[in-house]
């Protein structure tokens, strides 16, 4: 039994090492979102959430970008870095709150509320973003609102952080769509109401993609940068984290002297683990799956990201985690 632990890791380092040989030798750089598996993290050049990593790929001068993260975040660094190669080493990573929407609802939502502006979320489809006015992520989100020139504003596709930005922006009218995050809306008021008895002393944190009666209940809400950083900033000794299991496991290996607890059942996006250093290898090695994008969306849906990354770079971004 022990022999075969050893082995194991044996093998995990080898693996480990030739990824790190083979991106060299292709110029690739591997991009992994926050949420995923540890070891893929561990590979990763940057590890980051969405509007960091999206930051990431349109800054890199690689040949290659490998995409860890679902979908819709590979199409965002195909759409800021049209002329390289991204690769998902995994088709299946798709993102449920994504595919909640497709262009004929938003064109239907869009003649219900004629006029408004479309905030897009970026988990979104590139024909969604094509077909909006400006993208957010859950750390921009408030900020992309606010500087809308409309009294209303329509945003797609999660009805979570439409709550939210509804909330930190009273002042304007958001007629926002019915999508919504499985994994974190399994999280439940009274689950949170169960963890503040059991830990009076605790501090609760959750995701803005929580339902609204999750994150009103949380002494702090925010995206998954916001999150790491008042975890790491805050002198408190015991936390809830009310998000993806990713990001828990994240904190619990970078900051040891505090207790990072979370909730039952345990929040994992299954998505966010497809990657592995097995298929990343693969991937790379063989360059699958390439993320393509039809001609008539790419600029549309670049103008959308490029206007968020506009108006978020005037504020200073998170630049990822600590290295584990
Ligand atoms: P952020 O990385 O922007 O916090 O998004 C969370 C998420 O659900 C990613 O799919
Ligand atoms: Fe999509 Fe939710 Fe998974 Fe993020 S955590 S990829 S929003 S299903």
């Amino acid at each position: 039994m022990a022999q075969s632990v050893v082995d194991r890791t044996a093998e995990k380092l080898e693996l480990f090492a030739k990824i790190k040989d083979l991106a060299k030798t292709k110029n690739a750089v591997i991009l992994t979102h926050i949420y995923q598996r540890l070891e893929v993290q561990r590979v990763a050049d940057f590890v980051g959430d969405s509007l960091m990593l999206s930051k990431q790929a349109q800054e890199t001068d690689a040949d290659i970008i490998v995409f860890c993260g679902v979908h819709f975040m590979a199409e965002t660094a195909k759409l800021l870095s049209p002329e390289k190669k991204v690769l998902l080493p995994d088709i299946q990573s798709g993102c449920p709150m994504a595919d909640m929407i497709n262009i004929e609802d938003l064109r239907k939502f869009k003649a219900e509320h004629p006029g408004a502006p479309v905030v897009c979320y970026v988990n979104s489809s590139a024909a969604i973003k094509a077909e909006s006015d400006i993208c957010c992520t859950s750390t921009n989100a408030v900020d992309i609102v606010r500087s809308l020139d409309s009294e209303e504003v329509i945003f797609v596709p999660d009805k979570g952080l439409g709550a939210w930005v509804q909330y930190k922006v009273p002042e304007k009218k958001i007629h926002i769509y019915d999508g919504f995050c499985p994994t974190h809306w399994q999280i439940t008021a009274e689950e949170v109401d169960r963890q503040r008895i059991v830990h009076p002393e605790a501090i609760i944190i959750a995701h803005p993609e929580c339902d609204p009666e999750v994150w009103r209940r949380a002494d702090f809400v925010g995206s998954t940068s916001q999150i790491y950083k008042f975890v790491e900033e805050s002198a408190g000794k015991k936390f809830i984290i009310l998000s993806e299991q990713g990001l828990v496991a994240r904190m619990q290996a970078d900051f040891r002297d505090k207790e990072i607890l979370t909730v039952f059942p345990l929040p994992l996006c299954p998505n966010m683990k497809y990657h592995s250093l097995e298929n990343l290898y693969q991937a790379l090695d063989q360059e699958f799956t390439e993320i393509t994008i039809p001609d008539t969306m790419l600029e549309p849906a670049k103008d959308t990201i490029d206007q968020m990354i506009e108006i978020s770079s005037r504020k200073k971004m998170w630049s990822g985690p600590k290295s584990a």
